[in-house]
This record gives structure tokens, sequence and C-alpha cells, in this order.
């Protein structure tokens, strides 16, 4: 918490993108402004200002929580219009924020992930029945439609004991075509060119919003209609725990704005970041090795696995490839603070209180402190001695301070166990020579990312 002395002589470049729009690729196009004028630049879209960052030595001074606090800044403003004051979108001052932390942090320590291990596996297994499927018709499968059946039914079920079934529908459910366009919307509302008109768009966007209302009622109601009050799960913490120091529960507006958050966050970004892994690992035959060989010493040839909950924890190496595809492609790639008191960011650039900055995450992940060559897919970056020996702020894509991801785990394990099991099980065959294309809805992922598969042999 220690305030640098301030000269506020830093010019600030301003780069003024009116005239071409953010486009479909907000985040690639950040990057690239970022290459050109350097880690602190300011972009103008039609009046709307963003001060980006991406160097270590400032997002440091970002995460020093005395002097800067989460930002909910435009994009975020926009995903209140459909998350409200879930956890995610919540102002830091709003009670239902610190209510609801409270009564939902026990439910991702460490003992509760042991209690949602069961069906994470079942799911897992779901989707390795569908590959299974299309291997034998020798059809390719579509890697970030199925992580996204993967990751929405797992959080379905382990959450909120729902089951959305997305593997037995020919087309993703419902909810997640009406939450990206969602997402797209709260994307592309940023920034609009003055005097156009998007009365259209915003229809649609209010109908979606309301379809998502729609299955967040299901949600709740097929837990409530059972009269079904266990509390091991999110949906049973949320409806009946009361807050540990002044004994009060949820009222049913959080709820709702809870289940909605917990549904879209809980799933979209660990669909990215499964699919990032495996493209990587489809392009590295080293660290793919690697990885089978860590599954085969714990399964060895046995047909189908049953990991145990400390089996995952054994699978290291498949997690470093899972954070250093999340380094390179961090899928929630920017974050924002604001300053707490007027002060200068690095000695040299003014900020009033209350004044956003965004960290471009997927530039800090490139910053010369992962060495000489940043953009080279290296699992070893994430060896424990590595770890040890680097600055922790050089690495955030799950965010930062007390706002942070409190869903990391979570994801993490789930993902950690779908990789391991898929690579223990198949051989990936690029099809296509797969180039890799970004799409972004919010969040990024591969687009157009397929493969066909064979079943791994004992010589494989
Ligand atoms: C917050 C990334 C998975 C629930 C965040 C933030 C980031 C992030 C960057 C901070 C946003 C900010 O500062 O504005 C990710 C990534 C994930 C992932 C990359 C997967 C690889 C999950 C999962 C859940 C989840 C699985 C739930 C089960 C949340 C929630 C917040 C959050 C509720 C808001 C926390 C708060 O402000 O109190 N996530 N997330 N996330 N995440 Fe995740």
């Amino acid at each position: 918490g220690t305030e640098p002395s301030g000269t506020g002589d830093g010019a600030v470049p301003v780069v003024d993108i009116s005239a071409v729009g953010a486009g479909a690729t907000p985040v690639q196009q950040a990057m690239r402004l970022a290459r050109r004028h350097g880690p602190v630049f300011r972009r103008r879209l039609n009046g709307l200002d963003t001060l980006f960052v991406s160097s270590l030595d400032l997002v440091t001074e970002l995460a020093d929580e005395e002097r800067f606090s989460k930002y909910v800044g435009p994009a975020l403003e926009n995903v209140r219009e459909f998350a409200a004051d879930g956890l995610f979108t919540a102002y830091n001052d709003e009670p239902n924020w610190g209510k609801a932390h409270d009564i939902l942090m026990p439910a991702f320590a460490l003992g509760s992930m042991r209690a949602y291990h069961p069906a994470m596996l079942r799911v897992a297994r779901r989707l390795i029945s569908s590959w299974d499927a299309r291997l034998g018709r020798g059809t390719p499968v579509d890697v970030p439609e199925d992580m996204t059946r993967m990751t929405l039914d797992t959080i379905g079920l382990a959450g909120f004991g729902y089951d959305f079934e997305s593997f037995a529908r020919e087309e993703p459910h419902p909810f997640v075509g009406a939450m990206v366009r969602c997402l797209d919307w709260s994307m592309n509302a940023l920034g609009r060119a003055p005097g156009g008109d998007h009365s259209a768009e915003d229809e649609a966007f209010r109908s979606d919003a309301a379809f998502l209302a729609t299955v967040v009622d299901d949600v709740i109601s097929a837990r409530t209609a059972a009269g079904d009050d266990r509390t091991d799960d999110l949906l049973g913490l949320m409806l009946g725990a009361p807050h540990p120091v002044d004994g009060t529960t949820l009222d049913l507006a959080n709820i709702r704005n809870q289940v909605i958050t917990f549904l879209i966050a809980g799933h979209e970004t660990t669909s990215g970041a499964l699919s990032f892994a495996l493209h990587h690992l489809l392009k590295d035959p080293v660290a793919l090795r690697l990885a089978q060989r860590e599954t085969d010493e714990l399964w060895g040839d046995t047909e189908d696995p049953e990991p145990t909950f400390e089996d995952v924890g054994r699978l290291r190496w498949t997690r470093q490839v899972l954070s250093e595809a999340l380094r390179l492609w961090p899928t929630a790639a920017a974050f924002s603070r604001q300053a707490r008191e007027d002060t200068f960011l690095g000695g040299r650039y003014p900020l009033r209180a209350g004044q956003g900055v965004t960290v471009l995450t997927p530039l800090l992940h490139r910053d010369a402190v992962w060495g000489d060559n940043p953009e080279l897919f290296d699992p070893t970056r994430f060896a424990p001695e590595a770890e040890a020996a680097r600055s922790p702020h050089a690495y955030k894509p799950f965010g930062t301070g007390e706002r942070a991801c409190i869903g990391r785990q979570f994801a993490l394990h789930e993902a950690t166990m779908l990789l391991g099991l898929l690579v223990h099980r198949y051989r990936f065959i690029d099809h296509t020579g797969y180039r890799l294309r970004i799409k972004e809805t919010l969040t990024l992922k591969p687009d157009g990312f397929t493969l066909t598969l064979a079943r791994r042999t004992p010589a494989d």
C-alpha cells in the first residue's frame, strides 16, 4: 500500500478507433494496439475511453488492494442488464456482494470439490460416450461446442442438481445460444456510433435475457417444488444457508441473479480453456506424450478408468498444460480496476479516484518476465520451481484480489480430469490442418476447431 510520489508527466498515447470501430474481435484488436503503442494506451471509441495496461510493473500496482479495487466498467455495466447484482457484476459496496460471497465461499473450498467430483466424472463420461460414437462413424467432433456441452452440464449438475442433458441434444441447449447472444450484445453495445438505431438489437437482447430468466426459474423450482432442502451445493446454500454472521439469507431476486451468473461464469470460460488446451496438445506432440505418460502411470491400459479425487491432483503435467493454455489465451481476457484515491500509476500516469483501468491479460502474459519467446507454448513454465521464481502478478487469468474468480478450483478440477481422460483414451487427428482463429463473445474460444479421433493403442 505504498503511495508512489508522482510527477504526472506520463503522456499516454491516445488511439482513436471510432472510424473503424472495435469490430468482432476487440481483444485481438487491443492486443495489436498494445504491441504498437506500448503497455499503456488509451483507446477512444465514439466518446468511450478505455485505459489499457499490460506490463508486469503496472499490473503489480493495480493488484494492490489498498490502492485499487475491481471496477465495474462499461462492459460489465452491460452484463448487469441480465446478471444485475450477481457476484460477478456486483459493485464492491453493494451489500449483496459481501453477503453472497460469505454464504457461497464454503461451496468453493477444496473439500467441496470432493463433493462435486462424482458429478464432474459423470458428465466427463457423457462426452466420452459421445466421442466414442463419433469415432465409430469416423465423423469429426466440434471441440468448443462439445466442451461447452460438458461444462454447462457440469455446473448444472454439480452446482444446482439440474440436468441440461446437452449430449442428448442434436443442437446445444437453447440456454447457450441465448447466453452467447446476450454476451455478444453486451460487447457490441460498447461505444456505439452516435445516431444509429439499435432498437432491433436491443429488443432481441431483451427477449434472450427473458429466456435466460425462465431457465433460471426452472432450475430453482425444480429444487423447491421437490421440497428438497439439501445445503451441500450452490443452490442449496443460496436457498437455505444463513449468513455466518448476521443470520439472514439471500433474497429471491438476488438468488436468481446468482443462478444466472454461475450458469454463465461457471461454464463459458472453462469450455474455452479446455478447447485451447486441446489445440495446443494437438500441435505439440512432446507435451501430449508427457500428458499421456502421466495418465498411463495412473491408469495403465484400463479401458474405463475410474479417476479418484486424488488422481486429479496427481495429473501435474496436465494441469500445467491448462495453465499454459490460459497464459497464452486467458479466456476471460481482461479485467478492470479503479483507483481508491487520486493517484499516479507507475508514478507517472495520473488517475482520479474511481477512474477505471483495464488489464489486457493476454499481453501481461507475454511480458518480458516470460522470457524471449512468449508465444511458445511451454508448460514447463508452470513447474513449481519456475512458478516460485516468478512474481505472482505475472499471471492473472482468474483476475486478482478479493474479486478474483471464486470458481478457479472448480474449473481446474473439472478441466484437468477431462483432459486427462481424453489424452489417455484418444489419438487426436488434425484432419483440417487447423490454424488457430479466435472467436470473441466477451470470452475467447478457438473458432471452427474440429478433430477426428482414434482410440489409442498400446503402441501409441
Ligand atoms: C470472477 C476467470 C471459471 C465463477 C472471475 C474473474 C475472472 C474469471 C478473470 C474476475 C473478473 C473481474 O475481475 O472482473 C475465469 C476463468 C475460468 C473461470 C478463466 C475458467 C477457466 C469459473 C467457474 C465459476 C466461476 C467454473 C463457477 C463455478 C466466477 C464468479 C466470479 C468470477 C462468481 C465473480 C467473483 C466475485 O467478484 O466475487 N472469473 N473463471 N468462474 N468467476 Fe470465474
